[in-house]
């Protein structure tokens, strides 16, 4: 987080003006507001000159993008024109959330207006989104296209983080992954672009196999791309793997059934077998960024979407019979545990840099 924390009140403010903060944001991108001030300080005047807008109107703007926590100004005297603005850490990024492509605009397809005015029936259990119109598990290939095609928009701090302890996951001859619940197999694709050695299986409902294959003829590296196809309520998980990875997974379930399923993945793998578990873990931050399908979902009561803190995983991985439990940093934290609780070795990086050491919380 930058900058300082609203209270509720200030931001309530802002929230009852949201069509107009988004406004205010969009245009900042378009005339390349953004842009300028993302390249360094400047004043009211020399941004008016060369974005060619009115300055006494545009100081106006940058109070708006102010009041959002976008900017800093700082006035060097009386003459407004002459105040100086610059970007917070982060300014783009956030803009990007209220720009095109975006993950909100893309969550805005899915039908929350159903439940829009209405979240009193809603919270009585009175009125729910139609499975027809979303169901948990999505049914149907087009329902299962459109939620994964969402999934996969969002899944670039997964791959980053994976791909920042590539050596350290990867070190065993010929590593053998399933990505449980592994979506259209586009986190899959990234793994295998970074590891030469990886072979990556996805596992999901049979109906999502044409997604996976379209992935793999896109991936250069698809020959190394399979699918498993099955339902991990009823079945169990196949064996034969060296890890086993639940991204964004385990969060959709109730505890026990997240429990059943660390289950089925210890009874799979072989001793010594890794399970892997990265997912938005409880944060202020990350809890706005899901107000979405915390909103959304409170009409689709099949899916739990929870957003917990890795302790939580921790105790559900000690109880399953998990050890050496591992948290690996990144945008998102990834949990490594192992079936016989043999050590993870650590790549020469993590130990020279403290701050991105792995947190071991296991007595060994
Ligand atoms: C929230 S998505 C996460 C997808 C992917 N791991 C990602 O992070 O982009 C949950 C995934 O679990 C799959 N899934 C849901 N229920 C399932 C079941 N009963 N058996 C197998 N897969 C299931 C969904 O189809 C979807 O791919």
């Amino acid at each position: 987080m930058t900058g300082t924390t609203l209270s509720p009140r200030a931001l309530m403010s802002l929230l009852a003006n949201g069509a107009k903060a988004v406004d205010v944001v969009r245009t900042a991108l378009d005339l390349g507001l953004i842009d300028a001030l993302e390249e360094g300080e400047t004043c009211v005047a020399e941004l008016g000159a060369r974005l060619g807008v009115v300055p006494g109107r545009l100081y106006k703007l940058l109070d708006c993008l102010e009041s959002l926590g976008m900017v800093r100004g700082e006035a060097t005297g009386d003459d407004f024109a002459l105040t100086r603005y610059r970007a917070v850490p982060g300014l783009r990024e956030a803009a990007g959330v209220a720009g095109p492509g975006s993950l909100e605009l893309d969550r805005d397809r899915y039908p929350w207006r159903l439940l829009h005015g209405r979240l009193t029936d809603v919270l009585r259990g009175e009125t729910s989104i139609p499975e027809d119109d979303f169901a948990w598990p999505p049914k149907g290939p087009e329902q299962l296209a459109g939620f994964e095609r969402s999934m996969a928009a969002g899944l670039a701090p997964f791959v980053q983080t994976f791909a920042a302890h590539a050596a350290l996951l990867w070190n065993a001859p010929a590593p053998r992954l399933l990505d449980v619940g592994g979506g259209d197999g586009t986190l899959a694709a990234h793994l295998l672009a970074g590891s030469p050695g990886l072979r990556v299986d996805v596992y999901n409902l049979p109906e999502a196999e044409p997604l996976v294959g379209r992935t793999r003829c896109e991936s250069p590296h698809g020959h190394r791309l399979g699918f498993v196809g099955g339902d991990f309520l009823g079945e169990a998980l196949p064996a034969g793997y060296d890890a086993m990875s639940f991204v964004r997974v385990l969060h959709d379930w109730p505890v026990p059934t997240a429990g059943a399923l660390l289950r089925k993945a210890h009874d799979a793998l072989r001793p010594g077998g890794r399970i892997l578990i990265c997912e938005e873990f409880r944060t202020p931050e990350r809890l706005a960024a899901q107000f979405f399908w915390s909103y959304f979902l409170m009409g689709v009561d099949a899916c739990v979407s929870r957003l917990y803190d890795v302790e939580h995983y921790v105790r559900l991985l000690r109880r399953t019979g998990f050890g050496d439990v591992t948290v690996l940093p990144g945008p998102v934290e990834l949990i490594v545990a192992t079936k016989d609780a043999r050590p993870l070795e650590p790549v020469a990086e993590s130990t020279t840099n403290p701050s991105r050491r792995p947190h071991m919380l296991e007595e060994r």
